[in-house]
């Protein structure tokens, strides 16, 4: 399948209708941003290597049920996807303090946590993706009660899967950021999930695989992602 029109461009992906209306191609680009874009820079290769540690894990979510947007990886940078009505919210879902947890609580990295956690954030660059609850989802209208359900059974099942699968690749799932939109009424799990919105911590010695690299320059951002990409492969 051809990309034909540019529809949407990203920070980290561009967006291309096809000759099917129902289906889009998304374009993985090498740019990368932190703190709602103020700071930005070029990871080699990211955007091939992201591609393929997601197209590995939505192809592991669906045979276990868990409905997503992918359809094919047709190559290196692009993912064949049903088109979705993006719900702008984002859902984080946290096991270990980590980031913005760990400044709002107080409480150092690496804790554990008593129970998971699911957070909501208003999918906006402008406002900075800030915080929201259920109350606000339902007083702005940004989903409807069992839409909300429905992404929160998703992301805690997400969560079960991938923990075990990292788990199993010597990986400990830190937390990690989900979006879900809407496709013929159904709700399915889109965007991507990679190393830039999920933190991945080396399970024996905590060492950081993921975008904290990039964003507190610790270095060795590529060479990360690319051990990402050999572990989920395994
Ligand atoms: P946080 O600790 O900065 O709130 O991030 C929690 C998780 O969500 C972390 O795995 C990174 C991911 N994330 C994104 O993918 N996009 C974002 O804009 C933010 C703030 C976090």
């Amino acid at each position: 399948m051809k990309r034909l029109e540019k529809i949407y461009e990203g920070k980290a992906k561009i967006l291309y209708t096809t000759e099917d209306p129902n289906l889009l191609i998304q374009y993985f680009k090498d740019e990368a941003t932190a703190f709602d874009g103020k700071k930005k820079g070029i990871i080699q290769d990211k955007g091939a290597l992201n591609n393929k540690i997601s197209s590995r894990i939505f192809r592991y979510l669906e045979d276990r049920s868990v409905k997503t947007h992918f359809v094919d990886m047709p190559s290196d940078r692009e993912m064949l996807v049903k088109k979705l009505r993006i719900i702008p919210i984002e859902v984080v879902v946290r096991n270990v303090v980590a980031g913005s947890l760990s400044k709002r609580m107080g409480v150092e990295e690496g804790a554990p946590l008593k129970e998971t956690i699911i957070e909501l954030y208003y999918k906006s660059d402008p406002l900075g993706d800030p915080m929201i609850n259920e109350y606000h989802v339902k007083a702005f209208g940004l989903a409807e009660a069992d839409e909300l359900r429905k992404m929160e059974v998703s992301a805690l099942k997400v969560n079960r899967f991938l923990s075990e699968f990292f788990d199993e690749r010597g990986i400990m799932l830190v937390d990690f950021k989900l979006e879900f939109g809407v496709h013929k009424g159904e709700i399915l799990l889109g965007d991507e999930i990679t190393p830039d919105g999920c933190r991945l911590w080396d399970k024996e010695t905590r060492e950081k695989m993921d975008k904290d690299r990039f964003r507190r320059d610790l270095g060795k951002v590529e060479e990360a992602y690319q051990e990402v990409l050999r572990k989920v492969l395994e």
